[in-house]
């Protein structure tokens, strides 16, 4: 085994990087080969994107259909590895879309950052001194971004507060931004790097971590639709259950999320199934979304649903989501990734709060969808078709025989790599 000891790897060309680790883990040239296939983007742009690049990963881009937001159509572009969710979110959609679609409304793209200041004095003089310098410190903050000012963002105001800690006292203080159409990070960072040195003449303490908080409390979404008795039913045709029935059984598995914090997990991993794959597609930091919609789930001491639902006066099925959504039209990956910038351009989109509002619906899309065919069938049933047509793929199928082999195997309820090949081969031979 060679060592993992590299100095200067990020000053080596492409050809000398991928011959390391070639030598490194054993890879053939037909590996190496597959490596320098960089896809829709280029080494030079990834390479400026991230460090080390030795090639890209890519994943499918589906597009989920039947989605009306806001009264208006579109199409969704999602990018993931996972079967069944591109599929999941279009079927809901359609639903959806008898009664309206979804209607959605991000809040003001109000971002916080936080500075933390220790070896206090006095942690509750040093929160009024800072208070009543809020106004200078925000100007100040504001000096460090004068062309989001110019856009009508910046920071607008001051937060502070002193916490306990098993090392003493700590004040915390909040700047809050509107960072327009930023995801923010960049501006927050270094308007907290900015004004740290003024907060520690204030308060008479050491300024530490100076940075943006994922917990976007102030920039949340509200998405809603309706999914009627009728629409559910005859998406349903082949489970025998009138349509009344199939929203007391999906009533039934909400409410065991919001008891229940093991099936509250899963039921917010199938929302993040969605918006993580518009995030994706749309080039989004999605681990700050994910971290963002977990902590909001858990603000009122318990971890609980991003989703809601209850029935209206007809009986219909109502679909609520809130939950912060930071993402971003300038800056970062939305502006480089090529693949990105046209599954902006496909949704059609031309703001940070438009794109936020569309992975609300989308979210929430996901998310009935999953309550459907749990309450319902079990997800096994269309996952399994799915995965039969990866064995059949992964075994060597190509066009037609992919279907064959996999209705096949998903007949005998035997899914398995052996089957396929067998299968296969039988297949060829007639
Ligand atoms: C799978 O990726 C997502 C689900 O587990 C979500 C859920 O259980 O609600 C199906």
């Amino acid at each position: 085994m060679g060592s993992s000891e590299i100095s200067g790897f990020y000053k080596k060309s492409l050809g000398e990087r991928l011959s390391i680790v070639r030598e490194f883990a054993g890879l053939d040239e037909a590996e190496i080969e597959l490596l320098k296939k960089f896809g829709a983007m280029d080494f030079e742009t990834a390479d400026r994107m991230v460090e080390n690049v030795v090639s890209t990963q890519q994943l499918p881009l589906g597009i989920a259909t039947n989605f009306r937001v806001n009264g208006k159509d579109c199409l969704v572009p999602m990018a993931l590895e996972e079967p069944s969710v591109v599929a999941a979110a279009s079927k809901a959609a359609g639903i959806a879309r008898e009664k309206g679609g979804f209607s959605a409304e991000a809040t003001p793209p109000i971002m916080i950052g936080q500075v933390q200041l220790v070896h206090l004095k006095e942690a509750e003089r040093a929160v009024k001194e800072i208070e009543r310098n809020a106004g200078r410190l925000v100007d100040l903050a504001n000096q460090a971004d004068p062309v989001l000012v110019k856009f009508g963002g910046g920071a607008k105001k001051i937060e502070s507060r002193a916490i306990e800690t098993k090392r003493g006292k700590m004040v915390i203080v909040h700047l809050l931004v509107d960072v327009k159409d930023a995801m923010g990070a960049n501006a927050v960072n270094t308007m907290c790097e900015t004004i740290a040195p003024e907060l520690e003449k204030l308060s008479g303490g050491e300024a530490r971590l100076r940075i943006i908080s994922n917990l976007a409390v102030y920039r949340t979404v509200k998405a809603k639709a309706t999914f009627s008795k009728k629409a559910l039913e005859e998406s349903f045709k082949e489970g025998g259950l009138k349509g009344g029935e199939i929203i007391e059984h999906i009533l039934d598995a909400y409410h065991f999320a919001a008891n229940d914090a093991f099936r509250a997990c899963t039921h917010n991993k199938g929302i993040m199934n969605g918006i993580d794959a518009v995030a994706i597609a749309t080039g989004q930091d999605f681990r700050a979304l994910e971290a963002g919609a977990h902590a909001f789930a858990s603000l009122k001491g318990k971890y609980g649903t991003l989703t809601s639902y209850s029935k209206d006066r007809e009986g219909n099925l109502v679909g609520e989501i809130e939950m912060p959504i930071a993402v971003g039209l300038v800056g970062g990956a939305v502006k480089t990734s090529p693949v990105a910038k046209i599954a902006v351009k496909i949704l059609g989109i031309k703001t940070a709060s438009e794109l936020a509002e569309i992975m609300a619906a989308v979210g929430l899309a996901q998310n009935f969808a999953a309550l459907r065919a749990l309450a319902t069938e079990g997800i096994q049933k269309g996952h399994m078709r799915l995965h039969a047509k990866n064995i059949a793929v992964m075994a060597g199928a190509k066009g037609k025989e992919i279907d064959e082999i996999a209705e096949k195997m998903a007949w005998e309820r035997n899914i398995r790599a052996d089957r396929a090949k067998e299968l296969l081969k039988g297949f060829r031979e007639k």
